[in-house]
């Protein structure tokens, strides 16, 4: 038995990363910001594959939302072994047109909303056997978008966050990496008319958007026992947009 905890997966990448571990067996506390969504998706998941599914809302930028998932697992099944702090929020701002309010809020969602959920995974995750984390970051904090300053910046802060947890639970056997997505077709990209997906398309090594299923698998194999000995990396998954 496996337990993983997802949040912001009522759709998108949470979703299909969901949808992913559902298929390995995991059983599954899946979080999303509204509660229909996750709701849908955690009904859909367990009649499809017969796992055991949990779920709740909530707004990650406040930690009281990860306290009661991890709660939700400790209660239900004793145990977590897999985190994937993926829930986040998008928005572009050239510096100087930025309102205040946006700076505050992708950052409290994007950034202090990943250290609040790990923060309050780390001692159940320390429990379990493999234990194994995964953020989700962006190629925006690696490498900085003109026009997504604050964003690139809320994402930089979720790779710091990998790196030193990496270092700092590593002795405790917790594992713990990041993916930073490309273009990633989900309602993240929503805002962009057809000619912004085509610039982007045609910036993409491999010549197509990246699907939420796409980042999932690398997810999973993040996970997995395969990359037991993997921890403190940034792997990019962004057909080749960041060479
Ligand atoms: N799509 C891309 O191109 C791309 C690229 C790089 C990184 N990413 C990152 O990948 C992650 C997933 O994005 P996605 O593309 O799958 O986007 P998405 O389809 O818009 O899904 C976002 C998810 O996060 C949840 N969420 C949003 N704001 C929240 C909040 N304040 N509190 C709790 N949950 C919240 C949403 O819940 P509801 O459905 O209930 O609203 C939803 O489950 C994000 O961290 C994003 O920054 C995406």
């Amino acid at each position: 038995m496996s337990v993983a905890l997802v949040t912001g997966a009522s759709r998108g990448i949470g979703l299909a990363t969901a949808h992913r571990l559902a298929e390995q067996g995991h059983d599954l506390v899946l979080h999303g910001h509204g509660e229909t969504g996750v709701a849908e998706a955690a009904s859909t998941l367990a009649g499809k594959f017969g796992v055991s599914v949990h779920h709740a809302a909530g707004d990650i930028a406040d930690p009281a939302t990860s306290k009661a998932l991890v709660r939700l697992a400790f209660e239900n099944f004793k145990r977590l072994d897999a985190l994937v702090v993926n829930a986040g929020t998008h928005a572009a701002g050239m510096l100087g047109m930025t309102a205040d309010a946006t700076v505050d809020r992708l950052f409290a969602v994007n950034a202090a909303g990943a250290a609040h959920t790990l923060q309050n995974a780390v001692r159940l995750l320390a429990r379990a056997e493999n234990p194994a984390v995964v953020l989700t970051a962006s190629i925006t904090g690696t490498h900085g978008v003109a026009g997504q300053a604050v964003y690139a910046a809320s994402k930089a802060a979720v790779i710091g966050l990998t790196k030193a947890a990496a270092k700092e639970l590593g002795p405790r056997g917790i594992r713990v990496n990041a993916v930073a997505p490309g273009f990633i077709a989900t309602d993240m990209l929503d805002t962009l008319d057809e000619a912004g997906r085509q610039e982007r398309i045609a910036d993409t090594a491999l010549g197509r958007l990246g699907t939420a299923g796409d980042v999932a698998d690398v997810i999973a194999f993040l996970l997995s026992d395969q990359a037991r000995f993997v921890t403190g990396q940034v792997i990019g998954v962004d057909g080749g947009l960041v060479l």
